[in-house]
């Protein structure tokens, strides 16, 4: 069976709190005054989340992320005098040790920044095949789709997590290397207090931490870690102190990329093939390939909705086009059916179903493949797609056809400082835990971030998503992502919101629904982060909703348009938001997961 993913996202502008945590001297009704929303939405009754919770709010800066202690750990930073580049880099080491199942320095992922002069940059630090990668490498003899890919020694691309915010501190920082990783080696050096929810976290994934040699770590002397229990990392301190003195060469070059080799050949015969290693479940990265990493500079993508400015990702991660694309298309309608109503969600599906019809045709690495991204996100080409929905019925998705390509062709967390620099970043092992291969000696999970590629085309990934050939594997290739870490402005160019969120392909749907809850359901960021989800990712063709998350009465009205419909617990477990308001920022976490925003 197909592991669930996990993943991370960073939002630095200034500094935020998870519901409840702070509120600044800021009241509610103040909050509410400032969105322009009076009311509180309207939540089914029985809905697990309270309207109207508070946000945390605090003047100058804000830091949001899933973690409460690396929540900490940027604001330490910017404290100290840092900007939010360096918060954001402080926050993404400290991930890697008390996040383990998403944070990470075995991973990879995207950073957006916004800085106070308007300036936009994007560093692209996703994984990448090893050059040993092929097609067809998780395909068994009898043509069979292997597992292969989403767990054990064969799963991982080459980590970037260290050179992207390597490079990202280098051009935009203010601070060494070794100052912002200080938080997160004395987090894996001097240990910290385990809570509840890490607790239950290690423990739910006992099979696959403990499959590889995570064991002695997470299960000392065998016994899970207790709430209250302290974790130390000393293998882990230890490369983050190489990387603090050595900069990336302590981690691309020497002892790390040895021991992730010896790794991926552990337990495995030599004299064979590619093919039957990565088959037979054998790693098949080299040193050499740790030697060759390098992340990828990228032009943010630009759009606009209704007045504001989209900056978001682009490929390689689809995040920011599929977003970009389903905003397009709704933008179109003068008005939006109220939030709550089958109308709605209607629209909302149907806008998310033909954004990932392309999205999973056309997009993949620009590296390898041309992606029509000025075609996918024009407003020309958004009222096409407009014109092929219809106001009561849904449209199968077989019915629809991805647009003609042109020639050939995720946890967040979000900074703002002080001065108004703006950061927003996602990053992810994938899955929890990624690969679960623990390197010994070096004290990190990899990724298994290779089952983001289109395997075998027509069959699904872990997040049953079908993809096309352009995001087919190949060596130096990085595969397709979701992630969008994404910053929006106001009709007066002023940084607004940063968000982005976890959960593969819901991360589109998150993002996009708690931009549309603000900009059309005008709900406050705490609303807009509780309201009850939906996804839609063009097959399998469903609407998939949270449970408890939709009346009966409008479900009827859905069935009885056609919909398919499917629940699920949650959707996009682990959105992290800040957002300028009157008295400064509010951060927020998603009630969904267990984060924090904190600022001053
Ligand atoms: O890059 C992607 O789209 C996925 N690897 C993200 C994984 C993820 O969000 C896991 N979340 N539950």
């Amino acid at each position: 069976m197909r592991a669930a993913g996990i993943q991370l996202a960073l939002l630095l502008i200034a500094a935020g709190c998870s519901p409840g945590a702070h509120s600044a001297g800021r009241s509610t009704a103040e909050l509410i005054a400032d969105s322009g929303f009076h009311d509180g939405p309207h939540f089914p009754v029985g809905w697990k989340y309270r309207p109207r919770e508070p946000a945390a709010v605090a003047p100058a800066a804000m830091v949001a992320s899933s973690a409460p202690l690396a929540t900490d750990a940027g604001v330490e930073v910017l404290r100290a005098g840092g900007n939010a580049i360096d918060a954001a880099v402080a926050v993404g080491f400290a991930l890697a040790v008390a996040y383990p199942e998403a944070g990470n320095i075995g991973g990879g992922g995207y950073m957006l920044i916004r800085l106070a002069d308007g300036r936009t940059a994007a560093i692209d630090y996703r994984e990448i095949a090893p050059a040993a990668a092929f097609r067809d490498m998780y395909v068994d003899s009898t043509g069979a789709l292997t597992t292969a890919s989403v767990s054990g020694r064969a799963a991982s691309g080459i980590p970037g997590a260290v050179a992207g915010m390597a490079q990202v501190l280098a051009r935009y920082g203010s601070m060494p290397l070794a100052r912002v990783i200080e938080p997160a080696l004395r987090l894996a050096r001097d240990g910290f207090i385990v809570d509840s929810v890490l607790a239950a976290s290690i423990a739910e994934k006992r099979p696959l931490i403990t499959r590889f040699a995570g064991g002695p770590t997470f299960f000392p002397g065998g016994m899970s870690l207790r709430r209250g229990s302290r974790l130390v990392q000393p293998e882990l301190a230890a490369t983050l102190e190489a990387i603090a003195q050595q900069g990336v060469g302590g981690f691309y070059r020497g002892r790390v990329p040895q021991l992730v080799a010896k790794e991926a050949e552990r337990d495995c015969p030599t004299s064979v093939t590619p093919h039957w290693r990565a088959s037979h479940g054998c790693g098949v990265i080299t040193a050499e390939d740790f030697a060759r990493y390098r992340p990828a500079w990228r032009t943010p993508l630009r759009t606009t909705y209704r007045g504001f400015t989209i900056y978001s990702m682009p490929p390689s991660s689809s995040g920011g086009v599929t977003v970009g694309e389903a905003l397009n298309i709704l933008e179109g309608f003068p008005s939006l059916a109220p939030y709550g109503t089958a109308d709605y969600f209607h629209l909302a599906a149907s806008a998310f179903q033909r954004a990932f019809i392309d999205r999973n045709a056309l997009l993949g690495d620009p590296d390898f493949v041309r992606i029509p991204t000025d075609r996918l996100l024009s407003k020309r080409y958004a009222a096409e797609r407009r014109r092929t929905i219809l106001s009561d019925r849904a449209t199968p998705t077989a019915a629809l056809t991805a647009v003609q390509r042109e020639g050939t062709e995720t946890t967040p967390f979000s900074v703002v400082d002080a001065k108004g620099n703006a950061v927003s970043a996602t990053t992810t092992l994938n899955s929890l835990y990624g690969s679960g291969v623990y390197v010994r000696g070096a004290g990190f999970f990899l990724n298994n971030e290779m089952d983001d590629f289109t395997s075998q085309p027509g069959i699904p990934n872990q997040f049953g998503l079908i993809q096309g050939a352009s995001n087919a594997i190949a060596p130096g290739k990085r595969m397709l992502s979701a992630m969008a870490p994404t910053i929006v402005l106001d009709p007066a160019g002023r940084t607004f919101l940063l968000i982005g969120g976890r959960g593969g392909p819901r991360i589109i749907t998150s993002v996009a629904q708690v931009i549309l809850n603000v900009i059309d359901h005008r709900m406050t960021l705490a609303d807009a982060m509780s309201a009850p989800r939906i996804h839609h990712q063009a097959l399998p063709d469903t609407i998939r909703y949270e449970a408890g998350g939709i009346e009966p009465t409008e479900l009827a009205k859905l069935r009885a348009m056609g919909y398919a419909l499917g629940s699920q617990e949650k959707i996009g477990a682990q959105v992290a938001a800040i957002r300028r308001v009157r008295a400064g920022y509010e951060g927020m976490t998603d009630p969904r997961g267990d984060g924090k925003a904190a600022g001053y």
